[in-house]
């Protein structure tokens, strides 16, 4: 193999250009050509393909979002789609490809391969739902994000005595919820992943309130419903204001924490030395700090649980 591409595909997260940056670097330190595919799938169809050296991936490892841009993209749902794909990248002369996303890129990545194209997925994505990792890139910048803008409601939660619900990202799944909700001492955190009671919510404030503390922060994945209309429901049965904010986009942005460089750093690396030794239709991940691999089927099979032992330790640390 002498040329290798990398492309980033679906929601964008902090982290990402780390990775190209170590995909490009581990490359050229194999004597490999890379190629830089803009805009996902949507540009391996249109042959959208960027020559990448050293300096193309300078000064991005503390960038957010992705110098290769991403994009959905309808057309390579199609089996022509996917085809003119592989017959670009074939004639390009490129030998393996490495996608950065998350679990619906994986699943095009799986269609390459079995066209016969070698592909090797790196885990980026905010929400951490992606099976077989215990981290996704991004998760870490996004739980931080949140926290810091927690932090500044907290601030005038306090002031006014008033209960703020904050509603975080996360599709299907709740760990930034949870990793914010623990972190930020929330007194309830509502996730998809349990089913939650209106009255044990409300019997939460109650509780602070016997105990003289006048603010509340409640935390919502997204997954669970809006925000706004939980904040609704809790004002009906406490029959006090309260105030909502969605966090939104803000999470998916900003520059990376260490965590996320280094874990994308590393991951990027392993995702090249992967396609060296032959591999394909693989995802990397980390698993007790090490990093290792798992077959994309292994990985689909496998449902993304989030931590629950911290969903506990938060509740009881709440009270
Ligand atoms: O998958 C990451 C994510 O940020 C989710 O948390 C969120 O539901 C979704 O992407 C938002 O997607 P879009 O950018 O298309 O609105």
């Amino acid at each position: 193999m002498e040329r290798i591409a990398v492309l980033t595909s679906g929601g964008d997260s902090p982290g990402m250009n780390a990775a190209i940056r170590a995909v490009v670097r581990k490359g050229r330190h194999h004597g490999l050509d890379v190629v830089g595919v803009q805009r996902g799938y949507t540009g391996l169809i249109q042959g959208d393909y960027l020559s990448m050296n050293l300096g193309s991936v300078g000064d991005i490892i503390h960038r957010g979002g992705t110098i290769l841009r991403s994009a959905r993209c309808e057309e390579f749902r199609t089996p022509e789609g996917r085809e003119k794909a592989v017959l670009n990248l074939q004639q390009h002369e490129i030998g393996g490809l490495v996608v950065i996303g998350g679990d619906g890129s994986f699943r095009g990545a799986q269609h390459l391969t079995a066209l016969g194209f070698p592909t090797i997925g790196v885990p980026g994505t905010i929400d951490n739902d992606i099976p077989g990792t215990d981290f996704t890139i991004g998760f870490d910048t996004a739980v931080n994000t949140a926290i810091q803008n927690i932090d500044r409601i907290r601030d005038t939660a306090s002031s006014h005595e008033r209960t703020y619900i904050v509603e975080v990202m996360g599709r299907n799944a709740g760990d930034i919820a949870l990793w914010a909700g623990l972190a930020d001492g929330a007194e309830s955190i509502l996730i998809p992943e349990a089913p939650y009671e209106l009255d044990d919510i409300v019997e939460r404030l109650a509780r602070g309130d016997r105990r003289d503390k006048k603010h509340s922060i409640i935390i919502v994945a997204e997954g669970v419903g809006s925000a706004i209309e939980i904040g609704q429901m809790i004002k009906e049965k406490t029959g006090e204001e309260n105030r909502v904010t969605v966090l939104g986009h803000i999470q998916r942005g900003g520059s990376p924490t260490a965590f996320d460089r280094v874990l994308a750093s590393r991951m990027g690396a392993e995702a090249v030395d992967l396609l060296l030794a032959g591999e394909r239709d693989k995802m990397v991940a980390i698993r007790n700090n090490e990093i290792t691999s798992l077959p994309f089927d292994t990985a689909f099979a496998m449902q993304h649980q989030p931590d629950m032992s911290i969903y506990d330790l938060a509740s009881i640390l709440a009270i």
